[in-house]
């Protein structure tokens, strides 16, 4: 009887929007997210009402979207086949969870959404529906109609009056939010094609960069960045920053081929300054701050972990499990990091915390009580039993 649609204003969804309006005879609730992407959301507003939405609500959800999705991820230093920052990924559950929350206040039995059925994020849209809302019937135009080439759609567009984008297409499809911008498909498509820099937006080249480096330092409590050179800052405006700051010193640029959950193997040029510096920092700071056996077990929930946000699993019991673990681990990530940007390198050149557990006066070569040199005798001996008998065995 009611439909909530994540609607971007793009061609893709407006399309979408007038074709459940023709094909399910029911109100469209057009809701579009604000999760930093750079838009102006008046027209937004306006062109949904236009292309036949019964109704546009906006949500502005970036300081939610960076608090309880970004920052809880980097507290695990969560990467996707050990270079993805999962930009995207961590996007969709948020506003998933804010669309099923739009339907339920609004009355609506049904969701849509504008994601290929080829993707990835079909995937964690639909699973977060399921996890937050069972009840909601899913509606994925992209895996009904048949309108599945640009084309068709621009036809569909044109002969209902849809506005369509008087800027040139891009030869890419991106997608934007606080922590990054992602490029793919089109002329992208080659891996071996390398992408033109106009396409890039967040960051300068590398070699534009400034030929001085820039400093900043970031203080962490609990595994979260909460200052920037003693300045406090909220987390989206932490997020802002730092990808300014990197940005300037073309810090996070990646282009890598991706292993898709559906089983294709997927081209990405992906832009995200600030992650970049946070997961740096963070990591950084863990080498004082974390007992060793206890990083080496969270180290190795990594994989997992990311796998869970890439495959779209964010809200499922293992994902609270491994959450609460990492979590446990970070209450002694308190510190400063000092870091150096330079030409897209970002480089941690000091650390200092009250949870320290390095001690300089163990690492010298100093007397000292605790450490007793003529132990590590005995401890390298056994340690060495098993090599001395197979060497004596081999006699
Ligand atoms: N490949 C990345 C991911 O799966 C980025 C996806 C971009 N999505 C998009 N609708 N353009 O997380
Ligand atoms: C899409 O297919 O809708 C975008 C790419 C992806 O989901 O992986």
């Amino acid at each position: 009887n009611k439909i909530v649609l994540a609607y971007s204003g793009g061609l893709d969804t407006s399309v979408i929007l007038r074709w459940l309006k023709e094909t399910c005879n029911c109100p469209v609730v057009a809701y579009a997210a604000d999760i930093g992407q750079e838009e102006d959301w008046e027209a937004v507003r306006q062109k949904g009402l236009a292309t036949g939405a019964d109704e546009v609500i906006i949500s502005d959800l970036k300081e939610e979207f960076v608090r309880d999705y970004v920052f809880p991820a980097f507290r695990a230093n969560a990467i996707y086949e050990g270079s993805y920052l999962l930009g995207t990924s961590l996007a969709r559950p948020v506003i998933a969870k804010e669309q099923v929350r739009i339907a339920e206040a609004c009355g609506a039995d049904a969701v849509s959404h504008g994601a290929t059925g080829k993707g990835n994020d079909q995937v964690r849209f639909e699973l977060s529906y399921l996890a937050l809302n069972p009840k909601l019937t899913i509606i994925a135009p992209w895996r009904v109609w048949d309108l599945n080439s640009r084309t068709k759609l621009m036809a569909y567009a044109e002969k209902h009056g849809i506005p369509v984008p008087v800027t040139k297409e891009k030869p890419y499809s991106s997608d934007e939010n606080l922590l990054h911008i992602s490029f793919e498909g089109g002329i992208l498509e080659d891996p071996w094609n390398e992408p033109e820099e106009a396409m890039f937006k967040l960051s300068v080249a590398p070699e534009k960069a400034p030929d001085k480096p820039t400093y900043l330092e970031l203080t962490f409590e609990q595994g979260n960045p909460v200052a920037i050179d003693g300045e406090r800052l909220g987390p989206a405006a932490m997020l802002a920053r730092l990808n300014q700051l990197g940005g300037a010193n073309g810090v996070g640029r990646l282009d890598m081929v991706e292993n898709r959950f559906v089983g294709m193997k997927s081209r990405g040029v992906y832009e995200t300054p600030g992650g970049t510096i946070l997961r740096a920092a963070h990591r950084d700071l863990e080498t004082i701050t974390l007992d060793r056996e206890v990083m080496k077990i969270r180290d190795s929930l990594v994989p997992r972990y990311s796998e869970l946000i890439y495959n779209g699993f964010w809200f499922s019991p293992e994902m609270k499990m491994l959450q609460n673990t990492v979590d446990y681990a970070q209450s002694t990530v308190n510190g400063v990091v000092r870091l150096k940007l330079y030409k897209g390198n970002c480089i941690p050149v000091g650390r200092k915390s009250e949870n320290s557990l390095y001690q300089e006066s163990f690492a010298t070569f100093e007397e000292d009580e605790v450490y007793r040199q003529a132990d590590a005798e005995g401890f390298i001996r056994l340690q060495g039993l098993r090599l001395t008998m197979q060497a004596l065995g081999k006699r």
